[in-house]
């Protein structure tokens, strides 16, 4: 068996005798053409298009050129422009043997040039247009610098806001995560990732990241099928189903086998259970860190191990490159395992037409954009639209908002003025100048007809080790720059100003490298400089506003009880200063609802909605009764899932079934009136949540199902209907069936998780 292999491998490495390229006669048949080159591709051809490296200092552009021109790499990431790209094109269709085109990949996650906001923001929207409208324009930005895929979206599940990478992805749910991990995938794509203004999607980071242990990054993950299958599988499936041409496979261990070498991850799961038919792609690194996980005894059998699994292209190590020929010559590898890698990378590049034409997102060098930079590349509108849709409302007392645009008003705190913070981590080509900040947002909004007087107030930290911390990422320039002040001089200003003002807005929460990759927290409260500003402005009596910017669910009690207002606007990207002012002054009434829970403490995580039914649930009123609890702090998030308040006041019905029962393969419709009962216009969403009542094993205490964003004009009443059948009742059983067992749900619709109304009906 063995020596058959090795005879096929020295075949391979023979190499072809006629001058080889891509056949021009089979162009159009996507199979034909790649089974054609395959058969002319040496060894070491081959196991080049497995070589994803980065533009950088990792290899000089002249070095990368040569190895691009010796057929020695499939694809770069972080190659930004199509300056950069073309000679490496040109390296691979002019001078290497094969002429197979290169692809360029990048961190394309919340925007390209223009930043919108932060994955939680894009899912607090709860509007999937919105959000496909996001990824498209990221798309065409992207497309038009020469970038052919990204790696996104980004739609790990997150219930530990310890997490600091919970800030990319969009929350806790696996239903709405799913929903918007479609749309993410349809605006990059387009419905082909051909096209020269699509990129392709690579859904990330398969699988189950977000629930490494602790949040800590890159920790382990121990996980029940059930769960898996019920909880956090659900989004990367959707995304592969919507056509996701790429995956890439996470860095954390599910069930003590790395991602990086999980055959029943990549193959048994991802293959053969799902169909995928595209390319994955290893996270930074992740083949060299299967020696770490202690897994592989050395490169040679990381490699093997990597490649056996089901990785295709190697980001950012020289392990395939090194290992894999030798490998196949000794008949370790089979050649099928290295073939089926090369095909599903060349597929990749078919797919997204570089065949066709390896420029049609390079262009011709008279094309290329004078500036890059240039402000007109910007798509400004759209992202400060979306970013009106991603803010949540959480508190507003004695509707201290909408802000007149009158008298005079005290902007205060660290984010207040902050740049680089608007546009959230992973801002990819995004120009922090180019950031309307909050204070040039409401000074625009403003119009003069108001006096806005500013203080910094607080710098985001004091702490030294956290600042250093900060720097220290990878960015161009200082990512925190502190204000040589003492704090309490900031502090002495801040007052000063907002006791000659009629209200205070205070932007506090966390510098935006708080909530990144490798951003994990112990301690999820605003820092201590910043708790002493907001009381010392709170001592002055004034209406107390805080605009909130952060990438993950933050505790704030003491906010909660003090503030007059509190506006969650994440990281709202390039538009967010003229968002968050409009939505401060009232030209845009906040409609965005929570993704992910606020827990009270970092004691109370993990506070996700849909918790599995206990036994003994806690019961409201009986302290000490033996019931689910802690018994040192109350019950229950700071704020739900699915929550978000208005600045008008909506009515919601009881729930009509249109029948007491559902029969197999028939429909049955919810529906509630909502009537807008206050004098503004304004939109919420209508959230559907269906728990099923008795079930083979235990089930959640209720489930998203569908959700609906209606907008009423004041006094105006619509039905919202909602259909249901069966496939909103099915769930992974213990034997990992999909199915929907006969008896009782509770359906339930409200405008959050937690305030609903409810009716049961039966499935025959
Ligand atoms: C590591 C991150 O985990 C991943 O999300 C990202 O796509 C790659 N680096 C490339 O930048």
């Amino acid at each position: 068996m063995k020596l058959s292999y090795a005879v096929a491998a020295l075949a391979m490495l023979a190499g072809p005798l006629a001058l080889a390229q891509p056949n021009p006669s089979l162009i159009n048949d996507k199979k034909a053409l790649i089974a054609d080159l395959m058969q002319q591709m040496t060894l070491e051809e081959k196991v080049g298009q497995l070589r994803l490296i980065s533009i950088g200092p990792e290899m000089p552009a002249e070095q990368l050129a040569q190895e691009v021109a010796a057929g020695r790499v499939g694809g770069t990431f972080n190659s930004i422009n199509r300056k950069e790209q073309r000679p490496l094109q040109e390296a691979a269709v002019r001078r290497s043997r094969l002429k197979i085109p290169m692809l360029f990949a990048y961190d394309v996650v919340h925007g390209h040039r223009t930043s919108f906001p932060i994955g939680l923001g894009l899912a607090s929207s709860w509007d999937l247009d919105a959000i496909r409208r996001a990824a498209r324009v990221a798309a065409v930005e992207a497309s038009a610098d020469g970038i052919d895929l990204t790696f996104a979206p980004t739609v790990d599940i997150s219930r530990d806001p310890r997490w600091g990478r919970t800030s990319e992805g969009f929350g806790e749910d696996p239903h709405l995560v799913s929903e918007i991990a479609r749309a993410m995938v349809q605006g990059f794509q387009n419905g082909s990732p051909a096209r020269s203004d699509s990129i392709m999607a690579s859904v990330k980071h398969f699988a189950l990241y977000g629930a490494v242990e602790g949040g800590r990054d890159y920790n382990i993950v121990d996980m029940s099928p059930m769960r898996m299958y019920n909880d956090y599988l659900p989004p990367y499936r959707a995304a592969v189903e919507a056509g996701a041409g790429g995956v890439m496979i996470a860095l954390n261990t599910v069930n003590g086998q790395p991602a990086t070498s999980n055959t029943w991850l990549l193959q048994d799961l991802l293959r053969k259970e799902w169909g995928f038919k595209g390319v994955t792609v290893s996270d930074h690194g992740a083949i060299t860190e299967l020696l770490r996980h202690g897994v592989a005894r050395d490169e040679t059998e990381a490699a093997m191990l990597a490649i056996e699994a089901g990785v295709d292209m190697s980001m950012a190590d020289q392990i395939y490159i090194k290992e894999l020929p030798g490998l196949v010559k000794s008949g370790k590898v089979v050649p099928q395992v290295l073939d089926n890698a090369v095909r599903e990378v060349l597929g990749a590049k078919y797919d997204l037409g570089l065949f066709h034409d390896p420029f049609r997102r390079i262009g011709k060098a008279q094309d290329d954009p004078a500036d890059l930079k240039a402000d007109s590349r910007l798509h400004r509108a759209p992202a400060r639209e979306v970013a009106h849709k991603s803010m949540v409302l959480l508190e507003n007392r004695g509707r201290t908002l909408p802000l007149k645009k009158a008298g005079t008003i005290a902007l205060v705190g660290p984010l207040a003025d902050a740049h680089v913070d608007m546009l959230g981590v992973w801002s990819a080509q995004a120009v922090a100048a180019q950031a309307v900040t909050l204070r040039q947002g409401m000074t625009a909004v403003l119009g003069g007809r108001a006096t806005l007087r500013y203080a910094r107030g607080a710098n985001v930290t004091e702490d030294k080790g956290i600042v250093e911390y900060l720097n220290f990422l990878n960015w161009d320039e200082l990512e925190v720059v502190q204000d040589p002040r003492t704090p309490q001089q900031m502090i002495d200003e801040a007052v000063a100003v907002a006791k000659a003002s009629d209200v205070i807005v205070a932007a506090v929460g966390e510098a935006r490298g708080m909530s990144h990759e490798s951003s994990s927290r112990t301690r999820l409260d605003l820092p201590e400089n910043q708790q002493a500003l907001l009381k010392a402005l709170k001592a002055t009596g004034k209406p107390l506003v805080l605009v909130l910017m952060n990438g993950r669910p933050l505790t704030l009690n003491w906010e909660r009880e003090n503030a007059d207002a509190l506006l969650e606007t994440w990281f709202a990207g390039t538009e967010g200063g003229h968002a968050i002012a409009d939505v401060l002054f009232g030209d845009v009434n906040p409609s965005g609802k929570l993704p992910i829970t606020f827990p009270r403490s970092v004691g109370q995580i993990p506070t996700y909605y849909n918790h599995p039914r206990l036994g003994r649930p806690f019961t409201p009123g009986k302290p000490g009764n033996y019931t689910s609890q802690y018994f040192d702090e109350p019950q229950g998030p700071l704020y739900p899932f699915g929550y978000g308040l208005s600045y008008t006041d909506f009515s919601v019905s009881e729930v009509r079934l249109s029948s007491p029962a559902l029969a197999r393969g028939g429909k049955l419709e919810a529906s509630v009136t909502v009537g807008n009962t206050g004098d503004r216009a304004g939109e919420t969403v209508v959230q559907l949540y269906i728990q099923d009542l008795a079930a083979s094993v235990v089930r959640p205490i209720k489930e998203l199902k569908d959700f609906r964003r209606v907008a009423l004009q004041p006094g105006e009443r619509k039905e919202v209907r909602f259909s249901i059948d069966e496939s909103s009742l099915k769930f992974f059983n213990a034997r990992l069936e999909h199915v929907a067992e006969a008896g009782q749900f509770n359906v339930q619709i409200g405008l959050d998780s937690r305030d609903v109304r409810e009716q049961v009906f039966e499935l025959k």
